[in-house]
């Protein structure tokens, strides 16, 4: 939905002024107390409340519990029975480049696998793009997820690979959202074509220097035809050297390195994880490195969905998030993951919404959003439907009907 301008300082005004959201058939928390400071941690377990209301004062989340004992406040919204969620926290994307993939995506469908090296061709387009279209494009994608839920998103760089091209795509990516990531080590550019070294050695030099100030976190796709083990540790240790924490894409194409380094350096996500073995499981269940599963990518490379049952049966920490980028899968719908997610990849309705909320939080290691517990962020999703579980329940439906980001409506009615 488009806001008028008018819109947009009404909605401000509105910020100001504690809100009472009451009525709300299904309220998912994500955080079990609902005792002040309960949810300074982070969030916890899924959990969820029925016939609840929720107040929100400068821009937090001030009280939640039963709607028959809200708190007065200076303004009421009547949800009329309808599910309220956190904002969807999209953990992993790449929104930063020029042109599309269209053509590549249809021949896939046709029969033609995936490979890693169509990042090129995305590459050359953004090279050749002035600064106001890449701006012009990553807006219009960070403003069609908002209006779908995600409040919270990554944005990585990574279709630049110069030092020129690579700095402006973490400065484009910082105007939009704080989890910025420096993914210098996307693929060997052309230019290093029989010298990967040569670009390795740049991507932890002179162009982390250009991106580490504007940049929170490292990446690298560690994969064979990308990035290998010993590799992607050096872009890592250099990364992290320069005060940016580790993230990790692993695992997506083939078993390999990529998720047991992601654990040994202590990243906070390792992303894809779509073939395992079981020491890959076992290393993801005794860390703190969230696995990141993005069904997206199977859905439109034709590989197989990761096995999230074999991951959550073990104990290690799944988040959803949409990868979202013009290759392996152009979609921005956090609703449309976990969709497959509950269908595709055995995961409950309560387990996949909790991946695509406190498990994106987990892996951006955030503490104020992915849950509704007394003192987060008050991002909101109000859904048209009763219950969390409509996401999969009515796939492919626009069931979100507002959303609210820091407090303030940002869409919907
Ligand atoms: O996460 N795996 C590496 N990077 C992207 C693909 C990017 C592309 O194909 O352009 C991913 O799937
Ligand atoms: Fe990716």
């Amino acid at each position: 939905m488009k806001l008028s301008r008018r819109d947009v300082a009404a909605y401000a005004r509105e910020a100001a002024v504690s809100v009472l959201i009451t009525d709300v058939g299904e309220l998912v928390t994500n955080q079990p107390g609902i005792q002040a400071g309960a949810g300074r941690e982070g969030p916890g377990p899924f959990a969820a409340l029925a016939g609840a209301a929720l107040v929100i004062d400068e821009g937090r989340v001030a009280w939640t519990g039963p709607a028959a004992r809200a708190p007065a406040a200076d303004q009421v919204i009547d949800a009329g029975g309808r599910a309220v969620l956190p904002g969807f926290v999209d953990s992993h994307a790449h929104l930063v480049f020029a042109g599309e993939r269209g053509a590549e995506f249809a021949a896939r469908m046709a029969g033609q696998p995936y490979r890693a090296g169509g990042i090129r061709s995305t590459v050359a387009a953004t090279r050749q793009a002035g600064d106001g279209q890449l701006r012009a494009n990553l807006r219009r994608l960070a403003a069609e997820m908002l209006a779908q839920g995600t409040t919270t998103f990554e944005c990585k760089s990574g279709y630049g690979l110069t030092v020129r091209d690579e700095a402006r795509s973490v400065a484009l990516a910082a105007e939009v959202t704080p989890e910025v990531t420096y993914l210098g080590a996307h693929v060997v550019p052309p230019e290093f074509d029989g010298n990967p070294g040569g670009y390795v050695d740049l991507v932890s030099g002179a162009m982390l220097d250009a991106c580490a100030p504007r940049a929170k976190w490292v990446d690298v796709f560690c994969e064979r035809g990308a990035f290998g083990r010993d590799e992607a540790a050096a872009v890592l240790a250099a990364g992290m050297a320069a005060g940016l924490r580790p993230r990790v894409h692993a695992n997506q194409l083939g078993t390999g390195p990529g998720v047991r380094l992601a654990v040994q350096v202590g990243a906070a996500s390792a992303d894809h994880c779509t073939y395992l073995d079981n020491a890959d499981v076992d290393a993801l269940a005794s860390s703190a490195t969230v696995a990141t599963l993005l069904p997206g990518v199977e859905f439109s490379t034709r590989h197989p969905y990761p096995d999230a049952r074999r991951l959550l049966d073990a104990g290690a920490t799944v988040a959803l998030a949409t990868d979202c980028n013009p290759g392996s899968c152009f979609t921005s719908s956090m609703a449309f993951c976990i969709a497959l997610a509950v269908r595709e990849m055995r995961m409950t309705t309560q387990e996949a919404v909790w991946a695509a909320t406190a498990g994106g939080a987990r892996a951006l290691r955030r503490a104020d959003v992915g849950h509704l517990g007394v003192g987060a962020r008050a991002d909101l999703v109000m859904l048209d439907a009763p219950s969390h579980s409509y996401l999969a329940y009515r796939p492919g439906v626009p069931l979100v009907a507002a959303v609210w980001q820091g407090g303030e409506r940002v869409a919907g009615e």
